[in-house]
């Protein structure tokens, strides 16, 4: 008479079918199978990774960047000017993880100034903090400030009627310094890296991150 395996026999049975180590050559074939899932997953995993990887960490340190021409004659209108900033405009190279190298249009404001005044009114600037510039903030008597609004990133703009920057979005207002005045923005203007060369005026287009006092580097791209 047939007498059917206890449950803790069928369980022993089971568990032995997939536990059984087989022959040495089957040992062999699974464990180069379980490698290579590995290896190939690895594989994978850092192809996907490199390109998220390097559009997240900033490409060097402040000053690093590349440097572009200002328009000339908006150079020499800044160099006439007084109490009034000019808006410089010029082309930068940017690249991008997942895109092809491109040319981006961008402008900087430009007040003409002195070092003795910059750190009367930012010393913040000159100083060894994270809210300080690792690059001169005033260069042959001029500073220019990128046009990006610390405290979320739109564009502020000169009002004459005012005598301020002020932003259009949620209200911040600098002076022509670029001290923070009115409004939620959480520091003053990010002077960028300024330079002459052969008679051309060239800029390093930075973009600090945004609603923090400090400047952190986000990227060299806009
Ligand atoms: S983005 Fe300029 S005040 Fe908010």
């Amino acid at each position: 008479m047939y007498n059917p395996p206890s449950d803790a026999a069928h369980r022993r049975h089971i568990a032995s079918a997939y536990d059984e180590p087989g022959t040495g050559q089957e040992i062999d074939r699974r464990t180069f199978m379980a490698n290579a899932t590995l290896a190939i997953g690895g594989i994978v995993g850092l192809v996907l990774a490199i390109p998220i990887i390097g559009s997240l960490v900033p490409t060097g340190g402040a000053g690093e960047g590349t440097w572009a021409a200002l328009d000339p004659k908006e150079w020499s209108q800044l160099q006439t000017a007084t109490d009034k900033p000019v808006r410089l405009n010029f082309s930068v190279k940017y690249k991008d993880a997942y895109l092809p190298e491109g040319t981006l249009d961008e402008f900087v404001w430009g007040i003409k100034t002195s070092e003795v005044k910059m750190r009367k009114a930012r010393p913040e600037l000159f100083s060894q903090t994270r809210a300080g510039v690792p690059y001169p903030a005033v260069v042959m008597g001029f500073t220019v400030f990128s046009p990006i609004c610390p405290h979320l990133g739109c564009r502020y703009s000169w009002n004459s009627d005012m005598n301020k920057f002020a932003c259009p979005c949620h209200g911040s207002t600098y002076n022509f310094e670029g001290v923070h005045e009115a409004g939620p923005a959480p520091r003053g203007l990010d002077p960028l890296p300024l330079r002459e060369r052969s008679g051309k005026a060239e800029v390093t287009w930075i973009r600090y991150d945004k609603a923090t006092p400090d400047r952190v580097v986000i990227s060299y791209a806009s």
